[in-house]
């Protein structure tokens, strides 16, 4: 198929302060132009249908060996300084194809079990407590900084047995991380301090792993060294490699689903006061809050063999951009998708993904964001936003610096 496009819109637009509020304009004039499209700006091609998406994230044909960086881009010593860390990196399933993935996604699904998640059940409510006890006794307050940031971090953190005074670290660590992902714009600078952030996070789970080796506890952390231990096992860098994923993935996106989530609520005052008085809904209004505006929109795969999509034929070594956002908001699939209907019945969205590298800790998301929002609607009284969010909007990820909100004391 030759790589001609009519369009003179990019995904690249979602930086833009027209669409950073709200990108699903966007998504709906592309989609509109052409649902497949090679976009010059990111050189891959993009789709934003929903069945375009989900098929091509069932298909074998593509790979999501895509974490990449040349030994040429970096300069030399740097490079083999980074070079134990980069391994690990590209040894987290979430860039792995068949049967790597299945292998390790199995045996961290081994230590991170539904089970182990659900346990967590009334922990959580005592943490959010806790938190809303100093946050809602003021009557101004900002809620990502003061709510949805520490929420994910103490979870995640408590899970895996990190000591709370690490905390603060670990989420710059984990930062560190999403940069890296999201990598795009960056440049030689940015790109070599976030490297090394994540290169000091490996080295910190490195000496975690070396202590619980003298002190076993039972958490998280030691269910993977097991794993690492058992027949089939984790090898040292797939079990560093999946610890900081998993650290990283189950905070900053909880963080924004939490914070989205909250303005959603708060500029749509019929659907708060829905939920207010059913709160029996939570866990379908959490589904649909990950729908309207969820933290993950998009993610991206290496084609492997030729295929076809709508009619296109995309070579193999083609990248192509799969807009979850874009899909979840499809008006083919939802009726009035960009309406924020919190009981909405069919309900398949992509904030998760879809096919086998469907989000590992979606149940803990769930449990999390569930447990917030019903407390949230129980306790804040006459909330008001001071101010729009500052917003930021990533090809990938997508969420607020801050959301500052006044409530009755
Ligand atoms: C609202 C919160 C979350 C959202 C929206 C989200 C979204 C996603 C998405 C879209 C993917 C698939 C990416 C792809 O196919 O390229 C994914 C994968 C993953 N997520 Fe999440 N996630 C969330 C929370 C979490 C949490 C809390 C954890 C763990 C503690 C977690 C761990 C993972 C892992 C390990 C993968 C890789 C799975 C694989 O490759 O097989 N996520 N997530």
């Amino acid at each position: 198929m030759q790589k001609n496009s009519n369009i003179s819109l990019s995904l690249k637009q979602v930086y833009n302060d027209e669409y950073r509020a709200f990108p699903y304009p966007l998504y709906h004039r592309l989609r509109e132009l052409d649902p497949v499209y090679w976009d010059p700006e990111l050189q891959a091609w993009v789709l934003t249908g929903y069945n375009d998406v989900v098929t091509t994230l069932r298909s074998p044909k593509v790979s999501a060996q895509r974490f990449e960086i040349e030994k040429e881009w970096l300069p030399e010593a740097f490079y083999r300084q980074m070079e134990p860390s980069l391994r690990a990196i590209a040894r987290q399933m979430l860039f792995l194809d068949p049967p790597d993935h299945t292998r390790i996604r199995g045996l961290v699904a081994k230590a991170f079990t539904p089970r182990m998640i659900e346990r967590m059940r009334e922990h959580i409510q005592q943490i959010v407590d806790t938190l809303l006890d100093d946050v809602l006794a003021k009557e101004r307050f900002n809620f990502v900084e003061e709510f949805t940031y520490p929420l994910p971090a103490i979870v995640i953190a408590e899970m895996l047995g990190v000591p709370s005074e690490d905390r603060e670290q670990f989420i710059r660590w984990s930062g560190d991380f999403g940069t890296l992902l999201e990598g795009a714009d960056l440049d030689l600078e940015q790109g070599m301090r976030a490297l090394y952030g994540v290169q000091e996070f490996i080295d910190y789970f490195r000496k975690m792993i070396a202590q619980r080796q003298l002190q076993p506890r039972d958490d998280l952390l030691q269910a993977l060294i097991h794993a690492h231990e058992g027949g089939d096992k984790l090898d040292e860098y797939e079990l560093l490699g999946n610890c900081i994923l998993l650290l990283a993935a189950g905070h900053g996106t909880t963080t924004e689903l939490l914070g989205n989530g909250l303005y959603a609520l708060l500029t749509h005052p019929d659907q708060y006061m829905l939920f207010q008085q059913n709160p029996e809904i939570a866990s379908t209004a959490v589904m649909e809050l990950l729908r309207y505006d969820g933290p993950v929109q998009s993610t991206s795969r290496e084609v492997k063999e030729d295929i076809e999509i709508d009619g296109k034929r995309i070579q193999a070594g083609s990248t192509v951009v799969l807009c979850l956002g874009a899909a979840s908001h499809d008006p083919a699939h939802f009726t009035n998708p960009d309406q924020l209907v919190l009981d909405r019945k069919e309900n398949r969205h992509l904030a998760f993904g879809q096919g086998i590298h469907f989000c590992l800790g979606a149940p803990l998301a769930r449990l999390e964001s569930e447990i917030a929002f019903s407390t949230l609607m129980r306790r804040l009284r006459n909330p008001r936003l001071v101010q729009e969010p500052e917003w930021w909007s990533g090809l990938i990820f997508r969420g607020m610096g801050s959301l500052l909100i006044e409530h009755d004391v």
